[in-house]
């Protein structure tokens, strides 16, 4: 009663900023993301009737908390869901990222989709990629998008129990080859402030909430039709003005919330000057973090690659093509689970 599965991350072009629901993690408006093939997660889950509790280890580290809970949370329907009940087996849930777990690069989303996927593997249950991304979306919303690969659209849907919100995959990833370039920005100092909390934050305090989430369906009709004629300079500036616009609410939060350090805005003025300077296709994009995703070309790509990365305060750059689906893997791995380091 074991598998394993491994899932992308996945970065918005068009963001996801502010719930209609919380309880069961729907949103204000859709969003719409690319897959990336670089930041992958792999998790394996394990169900064993003698176990007391549910355990995750991410990266070798057993972890409480909050991501124990968003875990458990999610196994708890998959269970609901095979008919086993409250009463089932416990499972441990191992997974290893590509990338820094918690860094603010999209760790929740491939690890959601990726426990979604193996858990329902592990315990015969044949999901469709709907069910499990309504599934993942449970856990954290951004990973309704990472059980597609390509380009995929989350839907906010309309119905209150949420079985229509759901992310779509609108091309798949041999659609348009694209890269995304993310600059690492070194964060010293305070924890940022998670996504779940700054949302309600912002809700509760921006004045700009409401005009933010005026502009998010006009942006997904402008994304969508970047996307179906390949027009990069058209989709471009649509995530940039999304990403913007998300962080113009958040900073308009009392007190508010600054995701952004230095090398934050110095990597936005080098993916300007890219663009208006060098006749590069580059365009950022930012989340709940410090980090900056560049939209290039592969032809580009080099370039844009090496301009940031001698932006100081970028600790490295990571060049990703797009990714595939969430995908059970051959069960080798799940014979021997990472170590529990501590
Ligand atoms: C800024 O999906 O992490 O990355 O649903 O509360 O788990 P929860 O939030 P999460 O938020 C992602 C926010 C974002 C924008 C985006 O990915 O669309």
């Amino acid at each position: 009663v074991n598998a394993t599965a491994v899932a992308c991350a996945n970065i918005a072009l068009v963001k996801y900023w502010g719930k209609r629901d919380e309880a069961l993690n729907l949103p204000a408006r859709g969003s719409l993301s690319v897959t990336l093939d670089a930041l992958e997660t792999r998790t394996t889950v394990t169900f064993d009737a003698e176990r007391p509790a549910d355990v995750l280890v991410v990266d070798g580290i057993e972890r409480a908390g909050a991501a124990l809970a968003r875990a458990a949370r999610v196994l708890d329907l998959l269970r609901a869901r095979a008919g086993v009940g409250a009463e089932g087996p416990r499972a441990l849930v191992t997974s290893a990222n590509t990338f820094p777990y918690g860094a603010g690069l999209a760790s929740s989303a491939s690890g959601m989709a990726a426990l979604v996927t193996a858990g329902a593997a592990a315990l015969g249950l044949d999901l469709d990629p709907a069910e499990r991304s309504v599934l993942a979306r449970r856990g954290s919303g951004s990973a309704a998008r990472s059980i597609h690969g390509g380009f995929v659209e989350w839907r906010a849907g309309e119905r209150p129990d949420g079985a229509d919100s759901v992310g779509v995959p609108l091309h798949p990833a041999a659609h348009w080859e694209l890269r995304v370039v993310v600059a690492v920005v070194a964060a010293a100092g305070e924890k940022a402030v998670p996504s779940t909390e700054g949302m309600r934050h912002t809700a509760a305090t921006s004045p700009y909430q409401p005009a933010w989430l005026a502009a998010v369906d006009t942006d997904l009709v402008a994304a969508r039709a970047a996307l179906a004629a390949r027009d990069l300079a058209a989709l471009g500036a649509v995530a940039e003005r999304s990403a913007l616009r998300m962080h113009a609410a958040m900073l308009a939060a009392d007190p508010a919330l600054l995701y952004w350090r230095g090398a934050t805005v110095e990597a936005l003025h080098t993916v300007r000057a890219l663009r208006a300077r060098d006749g590069l296709a580059a365009w950022a994009t930012i989340d709940a973090g410090p980090h900056v995703k560049v939209l290039t070309t592969p032809a580009d790509a080099p370039a844009v690659a090496a301009r940031l990365a001698a932006v100081p305060g970028v600790e490295r750059v990571v060049a990703s093509r797009i990714g595939g689906p969430a995908r059970v893997e051959a069960n080798a791995a799940a014979e021997r689970p990472t170590e529990v380091t501590s």
